[in-house]
């Protein structure tokens, strides 16, 4: 049996064991008997995503700009959830939506997101998502690559207007895979190296009229320090290109990067605090400059991540060895984040009796942790390989087959990252409304669908 122990030294004193403990933070949780009753109507894996949350949240970004500067934008980075119904909650609450394929843009559309408060990323448009793009008329494309201007420069004129992505060359001490900020990067033209100018000067010749930059160095960052030194790198090019070109740029977006709490023990950063310390470097540089552009942040994460959760239920109960496996109904397809991250995430037990809950407000919801013996066990995906979603899970004891688990902070690149591995449908979405109420939003997938691509050629 893996190591069972009481749960006095997380989270409470000796004397609070087999009492009950409140604690409070701002990570959307469904209640055990809510989460009972969607597990039994909307089958499980299941995700639940806060209408509130993610308001209150895009709230609180476009609060902390608009006292330090007169024109903003925040963007909701779809490919964190690109759930239609999310991205129109997104949009009411006064984010526009960045989209990084036509297959994002077409979410938004299908959202009811007029394209004009698109904006379109990718370090590999084709031609024909570019033209779809501009057809459509988004607001602004992010250029990667010389070519892409080349590219643009085939098509009809447009309202679009053209910005360059930009590498400032700053580390974001993040996962080596979520880091994109760095000099040597795929994404974008290096600014330190001539490479932004270049671009510069090549979409003039082709008579295409640069607004402005964007860079986005990294995700998961738990403060802001390498996203407010790109940001002054930024706009000290901007005025250094004006100058020296007469270009007057209009735009300046700082992308996104912002953490989360996965787990208890994370501290990001506070979207106050991070706008702060963003623009506290970068509108002196405008200022002196005597410059106004309009200042774009893209979150994806922080938007919704903690808006989010994931039940499961429990299959298998197992002792191996040392490990007591608790073996769920999903794993990898619905969360790769573990697999290809090492990410690591807050599991609670759901046990209707033991459990009381309260809400504190929009987002906010405080909750009594059952403390029990304890038990560190090992949560394992239902997939033909090794796919541990969470090891060492500290739970009040261990789960009987049939219980469900909920899976904190899972409304950020879950459902947007889901696959078909091993042939399972992808789990349904529901929206816990601003009124409380739970609403279906993504139906769970069925074979029907799953298979409606498959042909078998005739004489196979
Ligand atoms: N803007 C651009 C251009 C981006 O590339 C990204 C994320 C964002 C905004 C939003 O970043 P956020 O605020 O969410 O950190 N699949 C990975 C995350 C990849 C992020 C890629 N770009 C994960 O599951 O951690």
């Amino acid at each position: 049996m893996q190591r069972k122990r009481s749960l006095t030294g997380l989270i409470g004193t000796s004397s609070l064991a087999g009492t009950l403990r409140r604690v409070s933070d701002s990570r959307f949780r469904l209640t055990a008997e809510d989460a009972y009753a969607l597990s039994t109507e909307f089958g499980t894996p299941l995700y639940v995503i806060d209408e509130g949350g993610l308001c209150e949240r895009i709230r609180r970004y476009r609060g902390a700009l608009a006292a330090l500067w007169p024109r903003y934008e925040v963007s909701f980075a779809s490919k964190a959830n690109s759930t239609v119904a999310a991205l129109k909650v997104a949009h009411d609450a006064g984010a526009t939506i960045d989209v990084a394929s036509r297959g994002e843009l077409e979410a938004a559309l299908r959202a009811g997101v007029p394209a004009s408060h698109c904006h379109l990323h990718g370090n590999n448009k084709s031609l024909d998502e570019l033209r779809f793009a501009l057809e459509q008329g988004v607001s602004h494309v992010m250029i990667d690559h010389l070519g892409e201007i080349d590219m643009i420069a085939t098509l009809p004129q447009c309202a679009t207007k053209f910005v360059l992505r930009v590498a400032p060359g700053v580390d974001p001490k993040t996962h080596a895979k979520i880091s994109t900020g760095q000099a040597d990067t795929k994404f974008g033209f290096n600014l330190a190296n001539g490479a932004a100018e270049e671009a510069l000067l090549h979409a003039r010749k082709r008579e295409i009229e640069i607004v402005g930059i964007h860079c986005h160095v990294g995700s998961q960052l738990m403060d802001g320090e390498a996203q407010e030194n790109a940001a002054e790198l930024l706009g000290i090019w901007l005025a250094e290109m004006s100058t020296k070109h007469g270009v007057s740029f209009d735009y300046l977006n700082v992308g996104g990067g912002l953490g989360v709490k996965y787990l208890d023990s994370d501290e990001p950063e506070s979207i106050e605090d991070y706008v702060y310390r963003i623009m506290s470097r970068v509108r002196p540089v405008l200022e002196e400059a005597g410059m106004e552009p309009l200042i774009g942040m893209e979150p994806g994460r922080s938007l919704i991540a903690e808006c989010g959760v994931t039940l499961y239920r429990v299959g298998v109960v197992k002792p191996v060895g040392e490990k007591t496996y608790v073996a769920v109904d999903g794993g990898l397809a619905d969360n790769p984040r573990p697999v290809m991250y090492g990410a690591q995430y807050q599991v609670e037990l759901l046990r209707d009796s033991k459990w009381e809950y309260q809400t504190d407000g929009p987002g906010a919801m405080s909750f009594t942790r059952e403390v029990g013996e304890g038990a560190i066990v090992t949560v394992a995906g239902r997939h033909c390989e090794t796919d541990t979603l969470f090891p060492d899970v500290e739970l009040s004891r261990i789960p009987e087959p049939g219980e469900l688990l909920q899976i904190l902070t899972t409304g950020a690149y879950n459902s947007s990252m889901a696959s078909n591995y091993n042939r399972y449908q992808r789990p349904a979405t529901v929206l816990r409304r601003s009124n409380g109420e739970f609403a279906l939003i993504q139906r769970p997938e069925t074979y029907d669908e799953m298979f409606a691509r498959e042909i078998i050629p005739e004489g196979l």
